[in-house]
């Protein structure tokens, strides 16, 4: 019998820190929901900012009104006046203490970074060299805290070319595909050739929870296959990778082996770095190394920025604790490439196209999430002008290719 594989929506990781109390439908409500995969789109926060904007006529000093409503218009793709008009709403709150205070000097932070790029010269022609597409939104899992942003809706193989194209026209020279997982997703191999017909250099990073021989064989232009491996023992990989599977830890190395079988040596393995896995760095360093596939190691450290309260007091590690054991990893390995990405670098860094075809980036604190257009029906150029982008960040990052310049 074939083995029946879970294809979930993971659960939305912000919900444990909702507040129960807030009835269905209050502006609060719906402003606490706005990142759940249904919510997140641009008819969704402008209905949600026209509700908020009715409200302030009757309470215009409401500070919690004003910082909210700041906040949406910043998210839904904002052009200069909607930046002009979260200016003016950060700019009216009079009362604030302890907390709020703190999130509206980073609201203000993080508006008069946008404002900067909005009024300074742009180059017209910027290329986005580096593309991330969460192309699917079904995963065989749902690890703690994972800060995929899932949206519902799912593209099909024809607007996924179309997408291709008007990356290839506009110059982006790698495209890294994950989801969810894109093994997951049918069309994925007609839309892996096709891109690399383009030109493209895609890489893919899956779970290798559905990886077969064959599957591997369809992929050998990939110019990485990016695979996890988040602890030693079940026991250390459950405190990240969460799924029903009882022994994930031997099927990652199954994914491992088979790339060694075909031969396919350009495999770079991930590793999320939280509280829970830390002490486990060098025994993975062990593992993985073990296996002639693997020439790239990335340790990404846990970022919290879609997680609750508590879960990020139980993942959150110091950058400095996860560099020590770097070094002495890198010195026993002298000749693998290991990197580390701390989470706070990686500000703005991303041009993330979702599953059905939004292109969102991130800032490091919690839900700073921002839409910048959608590829289903605008142009990159249209996109790129948009003054939320940091182009500076976005040429940061890990190297795409194993051993060369570029970013993911
Ligand atoms: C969103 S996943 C997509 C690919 C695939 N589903 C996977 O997990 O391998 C891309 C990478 O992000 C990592 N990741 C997910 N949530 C994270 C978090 N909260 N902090 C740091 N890395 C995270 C995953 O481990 C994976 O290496
Ligand atoms: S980290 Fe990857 S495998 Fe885990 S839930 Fe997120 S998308 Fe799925």
């Amino acid at each position: 019998m074939p083995e029946k594989i879970p294809q979930i929506l993971p659960p939305h990781p912000l919900r444990p820190d909702y507040d129960r109390s807030l009835a269905p439908g209050d502006i609060r409500d719906d402003f606490q929901k706005r990142l759940e995969p249904q919510n997140f789109n641009v008819a969704y926060l402008s209905r949600l900012a026209a509700r908020m904007s009715e409200a302030l006529k009757h309470s215009p000093d409401d500070p919690s009104l004003r910082y909210q409503l700041a906040f949406v218009t910043m998210q839904n793709a904002p052009t200069t006046s909607g930046l002009a008009l979260a200016d003016e709403l950060l700019a009216g709150i009079r009362r604030r203490s302890g907390t709020d205070a703190a999130a509206v000097a980073r609201l203000r932070q993080l508006l008069d970074g946008m404002l900067s790029r909005a009024s300074s010269a742009r180059p017209s022609d910027y290329t986005v060299q580096r593309v991330n597409w969460s192309i699917n939104n079904r995963c065989p899992m749902a690890c703690r805290g994972c800060y995929n942003p899932f949206v519902d809706d799912q593209i099909t193989l024809g607007q996924a070319t179309m997408i291709v194209d008007k990356l290839a026209r506009h110059g982006t020279t790698d495209l890294v595909i994950a989801g969810g997982d894109p093994l997951l997703w049918e069309p994925i191999f007609d839309t892996v050739d096709y891109a690399i017909g383009t030109g493209l250099q895609v890489a893919l990073d899956t779970t290798g929870y559905t990886l077969t021989h064959e599957k591997l064989e369809r992929l050998t232009r990939l110019s990485t296959l990016r695979l996890p491996m988040d602890g030693s023992t079940h026991e250390v990989q459950r405190a990240f990778r969460r799924s029903a599977d009882r022994d994930l830890t031997s099927r990652f190395k199954k994914s491992l082996q088979m790339c060694d079988d075909v031969g396919f040596r350009r495999v770079r393995v991930h590793t999320v770095a939280s509280r829970q896995n830390v002490n486990d760095l060098e025994a993975i360093a062990e593992i993985i190394f073990g296996y002639e596939s693997v020439q790239q190691w990335v340790v990404f450290q846990w970022w919290g920025r879609r997680a609750s309260r508590a879960l990020s007091d139980e993942m959150t590690v110091a950058a400095e604790e996860i560099e020590s054991r770097m070094a002495r990893i890198r010195a026993a390995h002298p000749d693998k490439e290991v990197i580390f990405a701390e989470a706070t670098d990686r500000e703005f860094l991303n041009f993330m196209i979702q599953s059905n075809g939004q292109v969102v980036t991130f800032a490091a604190g919690l839900a700073e999430e921002f839409i910048v257009g959608n590829l289903l029906h605008d142009e990159m150029g249209e996109i790129i002008a948009h003054p939320i982008l940091d182009f500076a960040a976005m040429r940061r990052g890990v190297p795409v290719a194993l051993q060369e310049a570029g970013a993911s």
